[in-house]
């Protein structure tokens, strides 16, 4: 007889997407599904704490409904409930985190609190059936850019993040001072594929030599002086060029770093993560440099990359079965180290 799968029930609310998946032993997706709040806030340029918790509790009966529905799983199938404890923004993860508690005392199931970063480096296994650690990941999202040695489905270590901004509020706040609408990156992506790369020569922050942290800031800011002193002076900017050479100055020094870091830990897989890594010019350059240095590269699928519940239930599913569970008194947490 066939055995049994795992089936986890997971909730991901940490920021602007309320989603609810069920997976099956990790890496087969029975539902994921995910309402974005994106045209919410797009009116204000970016998420308002407030209203997306809001949202969130507004949405999550029927987001639930709808998952367990489109799999097909009764609530006596269900071995595991997974939920994002941080992190986010804390009034928004408290309504998954509450969510989950509540289903997991009504449904006397186990709850298992996971790191978002964990969760979007796990969209790799829901992706790639044949990846295993160890490998070299880089997670570069809205909120977080780091590079993280993975040496096992439970275990990774962060060798570099950053300073400052994350690669995507970079994205974000230059997109909005070139009047691109909300999210920025994927608006930079888009407007920067018919820009010149070349045309301005924004700064490429590397840091001191060896490192593996990350600053934007500085890009970001250059961006912002180009377009100020270039109106003072009565010129015309062309958006697509600045949007192409803003975004090649950043993703220079993160294809650099992510490189370097697996070499220099002797790792022949490369895993990206995270929302940024739906960026094209990204898959690009880092595609064209891993084949140099004969390093394999795995990448999510856009909708893996994003925020979503499915890679959360993976996270899950792999601490649930290492024999790691959290009890009700789960609380949710802003900042989470990895
Ligand atoms: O992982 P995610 O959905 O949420 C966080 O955990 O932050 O990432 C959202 C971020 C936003 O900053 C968005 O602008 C960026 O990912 N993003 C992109 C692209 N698609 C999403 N950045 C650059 N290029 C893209 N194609
Ligand atoms: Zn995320």
């Amino acid at each position: 007889m066939k055995e049994k799968k795992l089936v986890t029930l997971a909730i991901e609310t940490s920021c602007d997407e309320t989603s609810v998946a069920l997976v099956a032993d990790g890496r087969d997706v029975l539902s994921n599904v995910i309402s974005s709040q994106i045209d919410v806030h797009r009116v204000f340029g970016g998420v308002v704490p407030e209203i997306a918790s809001r949202r969130h509790l507004e949405n999550i009966n029927a987001v639930l409904e709808s998952a367990m529905g489109e799999a097909s799983v009764a609530p006596g199938e269900i071995d595991v409930i997974g939920v994002t404890k941080g992190p986010g923004l804390v009034g928004a993860l408290l309504v998954g985190i509450a969510t989950a508690k509540a289903l997991a005392f009504a449904w006397n199931k186990p709850l298992a609190g996971v790191h978002h970063i964990h969760g979007h480096i796990c969209a790799n296994y829901i992706a790639h059936k044949e990846l295993e650690p160890p490998f070299m990941a880089l997670v570069i999202s809205g909120g977080h850019t780091s590079i993280v040695d993975v040496t096992g489905y439970n275990e990774c270590r962060v060798i570099g993040k950053t300073r400052d901004d994350a690669a995507g509020e970079a994205f974000d706040k230059v997109a909005r001072v070139l009047g691109l609408p909300y999210p920025g990156g994927p608006a930079i992506d888009e407007a920067a594929k018919s820009g010149d790369p070349n045309a301005v020569m924004f700064k490429r922050v590397f840091l001191e030599k060896g490192s593996f942290d990350f600053s934007f800031s500085g890009t970001k800011t250059g961006v912002m002086n180009y377009l100020n002193s270039e109106k003072q002076a009565g010129r015309t900017t062309v958006t697509a060029d600045v949007a192409a050479s803003f975004q090649l100055a950043i993703l220079e020094v993160v294809v650099s770093k992510a490189l370097n870091a697996a070499k220099l830990m002797k790792k022949d897989k490369l895993a990206l993560a995270g929302g940024v890594a739906a960026n094209s010019l990204l898959r690009k350059m880092l595609g064209e440099e891993c084949a140099k240095a004969g390093i394999r590269l795995f990448c999510p699928p856009p909708a893996l990359c994003t925020d979503n519940a499915a890679m959360i239930g993976c996270a899950a599913h792999y601490k649930f079965t290492a024999g790691g569970k959290d009890s009700l008194a789960l609380d949710a947490w802003a900042d989470l180290e990895l």
